[in-house]
């Protein structure tokens, strides 16, 4: 069997900490979407660490990592991945397989994203400018490059057909963007050769078999359900299927073989990038949870937008993913306050509605709230759940009560062992 891990909100929730706490349990850890617009922080023994495409579950010795056919790789950050793995002695050569399915991004994606967002002007996206948007349009339009094509002799031919074609594009755009083609080019072919010293594998045929030997597999998701490109706020979601049935495309898992489905949630709500966002706060609660939570994007460093928790906006993304536990992370952030508001519904066009409409945008909807005690104490350095204050006790009940699906942990910092099982 298999199970999800994934974000329920617009990113950034926690899912590198939580895949890396989980990965003792696991045989597998396998990443199915996204690609290095993704970046999943872990900290243990006083180190922090980041990563883009590789899975969380590379620290231990008893997992193998795969990079499934739903990922977007760029050989030239995936390059500097290795790299700083590397400095840890972290033996990635065995440890990390990659889906020869996985489609390549290209320097000229990186280029495109950039200039469609310079296009855009007020009305863009806010992307990562990895180069995400591009590369999956390629995929679906039938003209990407994948890993497998690397261990065909003719790749550099199909790669220069596909980068000329973006040329052309690009210059359509007619954006001010400066570039040196050739410069990145060395850099994507220092990145190739890089990527083919792992080893690339058939994945879903991997999986396959590894769960008919009874292996645990846990599937990471990337970015939350609200950047799902069918069920998120678009057009300012990414290019992927964020959400539980990305893990069947992403890897070749069938839906009969899911079981757990973890959803990952912050105890308030963040956002990177543009796009509605119902319970944003402009004041200074919003501007204590950015600085206490230290709310700045591990890919790109913007700081995140922030406000309180979403239950509408929450209760869609459990129903969507069929979420069976959630864990609420940064619960530490929230000290201090000495009311905590939470969304319960919405006033949407006059009328109070429960579910998310077609439009958040906030000339429809003003969020309507619940207040709840906070809590003074600092949850930091708890290490159990008696020792959780009676407030935040009633905040989870009401929580698991409204979602109707218990909360297994409570994250109260960073650190691997900051982490609080119920
Ligand atoms: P991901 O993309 O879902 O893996 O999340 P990110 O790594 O982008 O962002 C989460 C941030 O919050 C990282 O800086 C984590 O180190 C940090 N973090 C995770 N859990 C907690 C927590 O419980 N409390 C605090 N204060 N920080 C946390
Ligand atoms: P993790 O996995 C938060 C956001 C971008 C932008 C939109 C589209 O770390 O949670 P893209 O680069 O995909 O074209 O950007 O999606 N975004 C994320 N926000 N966490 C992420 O990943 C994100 N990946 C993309 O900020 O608004
Ligand atoms: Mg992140």
């Amino acid at each position: 069997m298999v199970d999800l891990l994934l974000g329920l909100q617009w990113g950034d929730e926690g899912k590198g900490k939580i895949v890396d706490v989980l990965t003792k349990e696991y045989d597998i850890i396998a990443r199915f979407q996204g690609g290095p617009n993704a970046g999943h922080t872990l900290e243990f023994d006083g180190i922090k660490h980041v990563l883009h495409t590789i899975p969380s579950g590379i620290f231990h010795k008893n997992a193998i990592n795969i990079v499934g056919n739903g990922v977007v790789i760029d050989p030239v950050i995936f390059k500097r991945e290795l790299d700083n793995l590397g400095k840890f002695n972290i033996d990635f050569v065995s440890k990390l397989l990659i889906s020869r399915k996985a489609h390549l991004i290209l320097p000229t994606h990186r280029l495109l994203d950039a200039a469609s967002e310079a296009s855009k002007g007020k009305a863009k996206i806010g992307s990562t400018l990895k180069g995400i948007g591009p590369t999956y349009m390629d995929k679906t339009g039938r003209n990407g490059m994948r890993v497998g094509d690397l261990e065909f002799d003719d790749w550099k031919t199909k790669y220069r057909a596909l980068a000329d074609k973006h040329e052309a594009i690009i210059d359509f755009y007619n954006a001010e963007i400066e570039y040196n083609l050739a410069e990145l080019e060395a850099e994507f072919c220092v990145g190739v050769e890089a990527l083919k010293k792992l080893t690339f594998i058939d994945s879903e045929e991997y999986i396959f078999k590894a769960q008919a030997e009874g292996k645990k597999i846990l599937a990471e998701g990337a970015q939350g359900s609200l950047l799902d490109i069918d069920f998120g706020t678009y057009p300012y979601v990414t290019s992927s299927n964020t959400t539980a049935a990305g893990a069947c495309t992403g890897l070749g898992v069938a839906p009969n073989s899911i079981d757990r489905v973890i959803g990952i949630f912050k105890a308030y709500t963040t956002r990177v990038g543009s796009g509605p966002f119902p319970t944003e706060l402009f004041d200074e609660d919003g501007a204590t949870m950015g600085r206490v939570g230290n709310e700045f994007g591990a890919t790109t460093g913007r700081p995140r937008r922030c406000g309180w928790l979403d239950l509408v906006a929450l209760k869609y993304a459990v129903q969507i993913n069929g979420v069976t536990e959630l864990m609420m992370m940064k619960a530490d952030v929230l000290s201090g306050f000495k009311t905590i508001k939470v969304c319960t519904a919405y006033d949407y066009k006059g009328k109070k509605i429960q579910h998310l409409p077609y439009s958040i945008e906030s000339e429809y909807v003003t969020p309507v709230y619940t207040e709840m005690k906070g809590w003074a104490q600092d949850l930091t350095k708890m290490s159990s759940s008696a020792d959780l204050p009676a407030t935040l006790n009633d905040y989870i009940a009401f929580l698991e009560e409204q979602l109707q699906v218990p909360i297994k942990i409570v994250s109260v910092g960073p650190d691997r062992t900051q982490t609080i099982h119920r």
